[in-house]
């Protein structure tokens, strides 16, 4: 059997980012900025880390910015470079490293997860492809591999498609793909079992689906065979599930921490903690946050109310 390579990511952007209004009324989601990157460059960069080189974003109407951030900003680089702002210049080029190439297909109308990976179908071809959901920021463990390299390795030896998993909260199954099945090795099953946000008393485990994919091509023929699922929407889940009756499918357990850019709780949670991260302003932020006068009132932590 031929050996699949992983040159290709399909990044579907066309959602309209309902939860984050009015943020998102004019602005694509995907270019909220966590500290001082828009969300979809963590996942850009991600998937290059990967060795992935080809990144083919779905896009909708008011996504414009989107092929802007990631196009020549001539005019800026050009006073730049006048101004001698060597590093600055450098930082905007970097979004766009000259090995990287980039192509744009439209999803016309809002169908499902599982259509806008269809709409890519023509330009990822007869080839194995990675799926990011850039609302999914993914944060590899310190000083480890981010998590689609994770994946990009398990894929070389596995040759089949692999989710990314974690155990999520037994009451928020219905925000969710659900896996289950057996695992093979530690941190790596083969799934028997995927639903699309089952209510938690229909749902075969705990384990949820993060948004990062590996797909083999014959994906997109279950995809297209389906007819609607949860919400009447064409769900990757399912088409998924009809690919398991014809291929393995793995469920991966990554190393590293998912931050949920799609709710305002989770954007949050990552810009407090990328903040501290950030090397240039993680150690103000720390010092800035250590003198808060929050304070902790009594044993259970809780925030004063004054703040
Ligand atoms: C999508 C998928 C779901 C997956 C989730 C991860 O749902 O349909 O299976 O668990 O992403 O973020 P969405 O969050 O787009 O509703």
């Amino acid at each position: 059997m031929q050996k699949f390579k992983l040159r290709k990511a399909v990044f579907p952007v066309a959602g309209l980012g309902t939860r984050f209004l009015p943020a998102t009324k004019a602005s694509p989601k995907e270019m909220l900025p966590v500290v001082d990157k828009p969300l979809i460059q963590y996942a850009v960069e991600e998937a290059y880390s990967a060795g992935i080189r080809h990144m083919i974003f779905v896009t909708g109407r008011n996504k414009r910015a989107i092929e802007d951030h990631f196009d020549t900003a001539y005019e800026l680089e050009n006073e730049l470079e006048m101004a001698d702002k060597h590093a600055l210049l450098s930082l905007v080029r970097s979004v766009q490293p000259n090995d990287m190439n980039f192509s744009y297909v439209r999803q016309p109308r809002s169908l499902g997860l599982g259509h806008a990976v269809l709409c890519a179908e023509h330009l990822v071809g007869q080839e194995a492809f990675a799926v990011l959901l850039a609302d999914d920021l993914m944060v590899g463990p310190k000083g480890g591999e981010p998590v689609m390299s994770q994946m990009a390795a398990q894929f070389e030896e596995l040759q089949q498609s692999i989710i990314a998993i974690q155990e999520v909260p037994a009451e928020q199954t219905r925000r969710y793909g659900i896996v289950a099945g057996d695992e093979v090795r530690p941190g790596l099953i083969k799934i028997s079992h995927m639903v699309e946000k089952p209510a938690p008393e229909d749902a075969p485990s705990r384990m949820g689906v993060a948004g990062r994919y590996i797909l083999t091509p014959a994906v997109f023929e279950h995809i297209r065979n389906q007819s609607g699922g949860v919400g009447g929407e064409i769900q990757l889940t399912d088409g998924i599930a009809g690919l398991m009756r014809d291929e393995s499918v793995y469920g991966f357990q990554y190393a590293g921490k998912r931050y949920d850019c799609g709710s305002k709780e989770g954007f949050l949670e990552a810009t407090v903690e990328l903040a501290l991260q950030h090397p240039e302003v993680g150690a103000h932020f720390r010092n800035y946050l250590e003198n808060l006068q929050i304070g902790w009132s009594g044993k259970e932590r809780r925030l004063d109310k004054s703040l």
